[in-house]
């Protein structure tokens, strides 16, 4: 049976198993799907011995996306965008490197939210790993414009630099000068972790934005609430969970699985 597993530190909170335990299931897939805790300063010999054990592939979460990304011995065009790996794949002693959440963001707001992103102002809220995943995914759908607004302004201004020049208009800024309203606000900062929120003016939302936390919990975040305050519509990251989920079993598995059942079922245990 093929072998599969999401590493990560912490990782028993993970529900990559249980989604990719329908995915297999519905598409009729062998493959065993499991929870691998890597010690801090473990994860690279953790990912030897799993090619050893003749492991397939692996997902990679906190804290270690951006390790994943230098043992690849290969990176995807969107992997080395991102500066980070999220799927890993074992192939002819290769280690492949993979990054499927900006597609897994744009998957859920576009085929299950129902938004398209072409031709929208889009503002970007973070200018860390997770907002520098999403930016290639955003500008291939060809929105009019992407606003990075960040704390520390110097990582706003080089991310919005670094994907300059792909026919999008791309700038950054400090969160006290951000003038909306716009369509869509994606919030890709840690606040959430903390049970807080980056600090967005209410003028950044509008009746019919769509504000998109990509953090996920049993209850709203301080983020999506204040957004709904304001008359936006929101959404938190259980979509894009299980859209990254798909595109890497597909990466893996060569067929797609259908997405809509496992969302429900997910939102149904919440
Ligand atoms: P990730 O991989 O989750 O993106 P990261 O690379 O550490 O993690 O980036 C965290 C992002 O959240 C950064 O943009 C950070 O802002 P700074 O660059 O100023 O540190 C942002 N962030 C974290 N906590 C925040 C808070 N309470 N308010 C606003 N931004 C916050």
């Amino acid at each position: 049976m093929d072998k599969y597993c999401v590493i990560g530190n912490p990782v028993a909170h993970s529900k990559s198993p249980q989604i990719h335990a329908a995915f297999a299931a519905q598409t009729g897939q062998n493959m065993a799907y499991e929870r691998c805790l890597a010690p801090l300063d473990g994860f690279l010999d953790l990912v030897r011995t799993l090619v050893k054990q003749g492991y397939q592939g692996a997902n990679v979460t906190v804290p270690f996306k951006l390790e994943a990304a230098t043992i690849a011995t290969r990176l995807s065009e969107r992997a080395r965008a991102a500066g980070a790996v999220n799927t890993l794949r074992f192939v002819d002693g290769e280690i492949v490197g993979d990054n499927t959440d900006g597609a897994g963001l744009v998957a859920d707001i576009v085929r299950n939210a129902g938004v398209s992103l072409t031709g929208k102002r889009i503002l970007l809220l973070g200018a860390g790993g997770a907002a520098r995943g999403v930016m290639l995914p955003f500008i291939e759908e060809k929105p009019a414009s992407i606003l990075v607004a960040n704390r520390t302004r110097a990582t706003a201004d080089s991310l919005a630099a670094a994907f300059a020049g792909h026919g999008v208009e791309v700038a950054a800024c400090g969160f006290d000068e951000i003038a909306g309203p716009y369509d869509i606000v994606v919030n890709a900062t840690s606040s959430s972790l903390a049970g807080d929120m980056p600090p967005v003016p209410a003028s950044a939302f509008a009746k019919g934005t769509l504000a998109f936390d990509m953090m996920y919990g049993s209850a709203p975040s301080p983020f999506m609430a204040f957004a709904a305050q304001q008359g936006a519509d929101t959404r938190d990251g259980l979509g894009m969970l299980v859209e990254q989920a798909a595109e890497a079993f597909t990466v893996w598995r060569g067929v797609r699985p259908a997405t809509a059942e496992v969302l429900n079922n997910l939102l149904n245990l919440k």
